[in-house]
């Protein structure tokens, strides 16, 4: 299969909940987005936006109202249960493993379920429980394990397999730090040399930001972005400096800063002060430089206000919520 294979094709999939006496919830609302082979998607959305009905939906284990789901190219309701010999999935909280059976041996049942045999797959599989520092708990109970050891094996079984489609709902969920890095560079691994297609949802943007080139938002079941990451970032990027000088604010600056620079601000405290400014042109930190020294103004710290993928995704969730609540 080519790099560029469409691994996911997803058409117009609504998912409607009802409940007894309640009204029906609109989970997922004619959601479509397209996953290319080798992909690292990353799904994002509040509580509730509708990730994990999403993800359920794709793997069969939830049947959608309307919408066309398709993996490589087989429609999955079509090709049921077949179809699921290319897709693994670690499910939120999810309890998917045997609490009576070992670490090794949950490897085992779960792989050799889809064919998948230890004969073959041995150093693999070790692999796997080295890379996530199981190996003392490898013949232990996964009822006898701490919380974030159970998430490894079930990370450890989900990828075990080597389907060429991996869905992670939070799988950082619980997990330490140094364990949550390793399992970002196994995820970037996978996509980059074995070519295998990943959608990871996860409400920590430090995993998003560096696993994911590209992100589906979803918010009250409907994608409000699907784009590059880098893309995202820059589209909410603010040239916000903030300066400190170690003077009370020089004579002066307070105006020369309003005259060139809208929305400029100078506070002092008597002994130091602030000097926050919007810069909008490429050479504008050159007038800002020059306005200050005129000024003989004494620079402590130039800051810039960085954009990260937490305040691009605040900013559009916080922007469809007004949209919504207007309309
Ligand atoms: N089995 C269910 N029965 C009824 N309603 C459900 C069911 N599963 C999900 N919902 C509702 O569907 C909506 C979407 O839920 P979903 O679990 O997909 O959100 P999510 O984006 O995964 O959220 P989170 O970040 O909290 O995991 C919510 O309003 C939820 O209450
Ligand atoms: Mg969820």
């Amino acid at each position: 299969m080519s790099k560029t294979a469409t691994a996911l094709d997803v058409t117009s999939l609504t998912k409607v909940f009802h409940e007894r006496g309640n009204k029906s919830v609109k989970a997922v609302d004619n959601v479509s987005f397209h996953v290319r082979q080798g992909e690292v998607l990353g799904l994002l959305g509040p509580n509730g936006a509708g990730k994990t009905t999403t993800i359920k939906c794709i793997l069969g284990l939830m049947r959608p109202n309307a919408g066309d789901i398709k993996v490589f190219g087989e429609s999955v309701e079509a090709h049921y249960p077949r179809i699921l010999k290319n897709m693994s999935a670690v499910l939120e909280g999810s309890r998917n493993l045997y609490w009576r059976l070992t670490v090794w041996e949950n490897i085992l049942f779960f792989a050799g379920l889809h064919g998948v045999t230890s004969r073959d797959n041995k150093a693999h599989f070790e692999h796997l429980v080295r890379l996530f520092s199981l190996e003392d708990k490898r013949d232990v109970e996964v009822r006898k394990l701490s919380q974030g050891m159970k998430q490894k094996t079930s990370v450890v079984c989900a990828l075990a397999r080597r389907t060429p489609l991996v869905f992670l709902d939070e799988p950082t969920l619980g997990l330490d730090v140094e364990t949550s890095l390793e399992l970002r560079a196994v995820l970037k691994q996978m996509a980059s040399e074995e070519n295998r297609t990943i959608i990871v949802s996860s409400h920590n943007m430090d995993v998003i930001q560096d696993v994911c080139k590209r992100v589906i938002i979803l918010s009250q079941g409907r994608i409000v972005a699907d784009d590059h990451v880098s893309d995202l970032v820059s589209l909410f990027e603010t040239k916000a400096y903030r300066i400190t000088l170690l003077e009370p604010v020089p004579e002066g600056l307070q105006e020369a800063l309003a005259s060139r620079f809208r929305g400029a601000t100078v506070t002092g405290d008597g002994t130091t002060t602030e000097v926050k400014v919007n810069l909008l042109e490429n050479d504008d930190i050159y007038v800002l430089m020059d306005i200050l020294r005129d000024r003989g103004a004494i620079i402590d710290e130039i800051s810039h206000e960085e954009t990260d993928l937490e305040k691009a995704f605040l900013e559009i969730v916080r922007r469809e919520r007004n949209n919504h609540e207007s309309r």
